[in-house]
């Protein structure tokens, strides 16, 4: 089991990639982005053949951050290829259930992390047609992903000739009616096509028959963003980090009667206490603060399983969460900062 969590001092659990720069100004533009080596991956993936991209992502372990932990080198790889179909990756931004917050902030503070991923995972499956499916309520970040986008758009890495192969590359950004079942891939697809959103019966699966019935991918927000820095800085230091069947790192959202609420980037494999200790603690004879992973209708932690490491299928006590203000840097924390 790969062990680099550096336990010496809170401040060393963290790894901030994704919310590296969340707190510089404009972090969501692209100028910051580049600045921070943005858009490096690109070049990298689009050097290699498809197959060997989604190799990659497989041998970085990666898995889905949507709250299934389903690898997703794996999903890219089920989808038929020389089918003569289009392609489709989807991407879910629905985040709705209750607690978990850290898409939506990865969206308003970094939205090029998820452009660059989309570009990424499009070369893999071969597909010339993404779709990020954003919960409707949130309009600021429904803003800043359609001025994104359309950076992305002026910049190059979207549009004609975008690709590897020469080919093209659209980003439709759809705002869902808000529902929480539409966060459920299936329901989602349904309402993306225009129809009420209900789970769809399986098989077929998404990777057969899914938007439009074509071979579609859906992957989650994180889950995407985490593959620009994979590609640019190596499967080994990816692996590195976390545990051998969930390496990496993720985002935890901490709230409730916490010291020091917000978003905090750590490997996977950190245990609540730890997390609890970067918040600043629980106060005084307060117990009930949460610490949150992704995931639909998590199971409930005991605090006896307080010092379990995290997988990318655990999440701890649900409850409130949000992040609600800007911090003092002080442990390096990694809030929110709304917009
Ligand atoms: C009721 C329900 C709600 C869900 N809500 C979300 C959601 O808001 N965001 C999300 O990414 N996945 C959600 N999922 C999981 C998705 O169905 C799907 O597994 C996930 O988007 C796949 O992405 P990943 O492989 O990158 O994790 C939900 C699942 C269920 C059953």
């Amino acid at each position: 089991m790969t062990e680099a969590v550096d336990r010496t001092s809170p401040e060393k659990l963290l790894t901030p990639v994704l919310s590296a720069f969340w707190d510089e100004d404009e972090s969501w533009t692209l100028d910051v982005y580049r600045a921070h080596g943005g858009y490096r991956g690109l070049a990298k993936a689009l050097a290699m053949p498809p197959d060997d991209v989604i190799a990659y992502v497989k041998e970085s372990g990666l898995r889905g951050r949507g709250g299934a932990g389903f690898p997703t080198g794996m999903k890219w790889q089920f989808i038929p290829q020389g089918d003569d179909k289009p392609h489709y990756l989807v991407v879910n931004a629905d985040e709705s259930e209750p607690g978990t917050c850290k898409d939506i902030p990865l969206l308003l503070a970094n939205p090029h992390s998820l452009v660059e991923g989309i570009v990424i995972a499009c070369h893999a499956i071969r597909s010339n047609h993404a779709f990020i499916y954003l919960r409707g309520e949130v309009v600021p970040v429904l803003r800043r992903l359609h001025a994104a986008v359309a950076e992305a758009y002026a910049a190059g890495y979207l549009g004609k000739g975008a690709l590897g192969d020469g080919g093209d590359l659209d980003i439709t950004v759809h705002a869902g009616a808000g529902a929480y079942i539409c966060g459920e891939e299936t329901a989602l697809l349904d309402s993306l096509e225009g129809r009420r959103g209900q789970p769809r019966l399986r098989p077929p699966f998404p990777a057969v028959a899914g938007l439009y019935a074509c071979p579609t991918v859906v992957n989650n927000v994180e889950s995407i963003a985490s593959v620009p820095a994979i590609m640019d800085r190596g499967k080994e230091w990816f692996r590195s980090m976390g545990s051998e069947k969930s390496p990496g790192f993720t985002l935890y959202s901490l709230s409730g009667h916490v010291a020091r609420p917000g978003q905090y980037e750590a490997p996977l494999g950190i245990t609540l206490r730890e997390l609890l200790q970067l918040g600043g603690g629980c106060g005084r004879g307060t117990g009930s603060s949460s610490g949150r992973r992704a995931g639909p209708r998590p199971p409930c932690s005991p605090r006896s399983t307080s010092t379990s490491p995290s997988t990318t299928r655990a999440s701890w006590a649900p409850g409130r969460c949000w992040a609600p203000r800007r911090s003092s840097a002080s442990t390096k924390r990694r809030a929110w900062c709304g917009p």
